[in-house]
């Protein structure tokens, strides 16, 4: 199936994850929008703190929807790239996070140090620290080194980092943002009917359990 073939492909894969970053050009170059060009910094921040939600939110769905429909074969296909959607969403935070020092350097480092203790941007910092965490040991040595059963305790950190940066996109705005819902909904309707079908396997065979 074509579909399936395209998204086996790396070069696929690395074409949709670079284009979100290239994407500002668009309205602040070629199209020049002016709500783009008012404050184009900011602009930039909330593009890149975007993607990294969605990469996020979108890397999360790959397993349950393997564990749900486990001889899909678009399901196969995207859990070969979890590591990259994975790593991609902590580069897109990590851009977010150096626009938002751009956009508070004042000559020095102050007005960041002030900035970030406000509680929607502690928050923010967390994911990111977990993310870089969880990038580091995604390297095939440290893998290797950890052994399986801790690289995946460790890994269990994704959801926390995912909530954290739901409460962060939710927090940023003075009025409660619905992307939050349409970004994260999908993630946790798919790990409730994973965690549905898991107990349903355990009622029908309570030895295995
Ligand atoms: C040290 C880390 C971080 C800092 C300092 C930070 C800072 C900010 C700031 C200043 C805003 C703009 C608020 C406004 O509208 O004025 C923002 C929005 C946002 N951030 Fe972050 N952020 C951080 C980490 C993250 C991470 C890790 C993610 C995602 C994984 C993220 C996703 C977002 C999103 C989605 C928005 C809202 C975009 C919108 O409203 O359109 N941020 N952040």
């Amino acid at each position: 199936m074509f579909a399936v073939a395209l998204l086996r492909s790396k070069v696929f894969v690395w074409t949709i994850l670079v284009l979100p970053g290239l994407w500002p050009a668009w309205p602040l170059f070629v199209r020049q929008d002016p709500s783009a060009l008012t404050d184009p910094l900011k602009f930039i921040l909330l593009h890149f703190g975007f993607v990294a939600c969605v990469l996020l939110a979108t890397v999360l769905t790959f397993t349950p929807l393997r564990v749900l429909f486990p001889k899909w074969d678009i399901a196969l296909a995207l859990n070969r790239h979890r590591r990259l959607v994975g790593v991609s969403s902590f580069a897109y935070a990590l851009l977010h996070f150096c626009v938002q020092v751009l956009y508070v350097y004042d000559g020095g480092f102050g007005t960041l140090a002030k900035e970030i203790q406000k509680p929607f941007q502690l928050t923010g910092l967390a994911a990111l620290v977990i993310l870089l965490i969880l990038t580091i040991t995604s390297v095939n040595a440290l893998i290797r080194r950890l052994g399986a059963k801790r690289w995946k305790n460790l890994h269990r950190l994704v959801y926390l980092a995912a909530a954290l940066a739901a409460y962060h996109q939710a927090d940023a705005r003075k009025t409660f943002p619905m992307q939050v819902v349409w970004i994260f909904g999908p993630v946790l309707l798919l790990e409730m009917a994973r965690v549905w079908k898991h107990w349903r396997g355990a009622q029908r065979s309570p030895l295995k359990v």
